[in-house]
């Protein structure tokens, strides 16, 4: 029998870590069985940025995108391949572009989703367009940022509608810090967001297809220590409800790579960031999650491949918003519906099926890599590749130290069955 090859296109910025350990996965994988007897290998390419014709064939059949946010040549040849060639893309890059954390913000409160209240306040500089001078002189209202303020409460949060790595944001308590932040926002187009303050637990969950990891996250920390190793942090019904919320961005958006902070205050759950094209895989943030979302993410791009998922570029809002518009539903009834909804769209009893059967080797696969010696060396050139010399020892003992109890907890997991 002849196998069915298949290329998976990585579009990379500065990273190494995740890119290689993803190679290795892949590279010890082997043939996979699929439906009716077929068997499947896998390749994977990093891709170049260089000239396309608009109807050049790729050779890729999915690309994992880490670029497209910033970088618009592969951008725009993203959104050729998934229009024109069927090429599988973890994230829709139409969505990705047109709706930002501000069009996130607005279709979860459409949902009914505890977002803090928001308000999207005009910009503080002209905006560098000829015709600005006379449209803001005839158009733009005089208005209060006061007033603005006290409606919503202090404390309160002023980040740009389209944010991203901690660009722009600031925490404001007062009326002085309020001006102070507004002033310098100068073209950034700000939201003023109620704080969730003080919160219980902030959790962090990373998506990945049908697989999601809810971890407590500590923003106060420095990096390395802002994801704690904590199971159970969460009352099962707030981790539930964490999870669904995450799912339902990701199906209601066409995003497989994604992820959702949620502030968790009285046992309510308030999502507050959930719009990130391009989430944290880095091995020194993720330490003991990092083999988690190595294994998903190699999981899921082979069910894909193998099932001939095929990726969904348009969006079903009506589904979400009958939910959302269910006379008499209560908010639970909504997120059960929701869940549903999702795990529908993320073919998720499917892919435990597919992952139970034709992947059932693969977490000894990836047990067995990270206690081995290939990747204790990534380990090591990931931190000399970080951080400076004289804490290169400090952190080599710190990494190795979490994935050495992920390793053992992993394989205490694996030999209870
Ligand atoms: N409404 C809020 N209540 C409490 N804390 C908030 C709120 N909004 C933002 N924060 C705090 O500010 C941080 C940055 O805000 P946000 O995540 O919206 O911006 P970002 O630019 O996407 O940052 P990052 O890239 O780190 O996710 C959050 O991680 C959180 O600690
Ligand atoms: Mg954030």
């Amino acid at each position: 029998m002849t196998d069915t090859r298949h290329l998976i296109g990585l579009l990379l910025g500065t990273e190494e870590d995740w890119p290689r350990a993803f190679e290795e996965i892949l590279r010890r994988l082997g043939p996979i069985k699929g439906p009716g007897g077929t068997r499947h290998v896998f390749d994977s390419e990093r891709i170049t940025i260089e000239p396309f014709g608009l109807r050049d064939r790729p050779r890729h059949n999915l690309v994992i995108d880490r670029l497209a946010y910033w970088y618009y040549v592969p951008r725009e040849w993203l959104k050729k391949v998934a229009l024109m060639d069927g090429v599988y893309l973890l994230n829709s890059p139409f969505t990705f572009q047109s709706m930002e954390k501000h069009a996130a913000y607005c279709a979860m409160m459409r949902l009914g989703l505890k977002v803090p209240e928001t308000v999207l306040v005009p910009y503080k500089n002209p905006v560098d367009n000829a015709r600005y001078a006379y449209t803001a002189a005839r158009y733009n209202q005089p208005f209060d940022l006061d007033a603005i303020a006290r409606r919503i409460g202090y404390p309160l949060f002023m980040k740009p509608f389209d944010g991203g790595a901690w660009r722009g944001v600031s925490q404001i308590r007062n009326p002085a810090e309020l001006h102070t932040a507004y002033d310098q926002s100068g073209e950034m187009l700000m939201h003023l967001q109620k704080a969730i303050d003080p919160y219980d637990v902030f959790a962090r969950s990373l998506s990945i297809g049908a697989e999601t990891m809810v971890m407590r996250f500590q923003p106060d920390q420095p990096m390395h220590r802002r994801y704690a190793v904590q199971h159970s942090f969460l009352p099962a019904s707030a981790g539930a409800e964490v999870v669904t919320i995450g799912r339902l961005v990701n199906a209601f958006f066409r995003w497989e790579l994604n992820s959702c902070e949620t502030l968790v205050a009285g046992g309510e759950v308030y999502p507050i960031d959930y719009a990130n094209a391009c989430p944290d895989l880095s091995l020194t943030s993720l330490h003991y999650y990092f083999p988690w979302a190595i294994r998903a993410l190699v999981k899921w791009c082979v069910f894909v491949l193998v099932t001939g998922r095929q990726a969904r570029l348009d969006t079903d809002t009506g589904r979400f918003f009958e939910i959302a518009d269910t006379p008499g539903a209560s908010y639970a009834d909504k997120l059960g519906a929701y869940r549903e909804l999702a795990d529908g769209y993320f073919e998720s009893a499917r892919y435990h099926d597919f992952c139970a059967g034709s992947l059932a080797h693969v977490d000894e696969l990836v047990l067995d890599w990270v206690a081995g010696s290939g990747f204790d060396q990534l380990l090591v050139d990931t931190v000399r590749s970080v951080y400076p010399a004289h804490e290169h020892d400090q952190f080599i003992a710190h990494l190795r130290g979490l994935v050495g109890q992920w390793a053992a907890d992993e394989s205490a997991r694996l030999r209870s069955g």
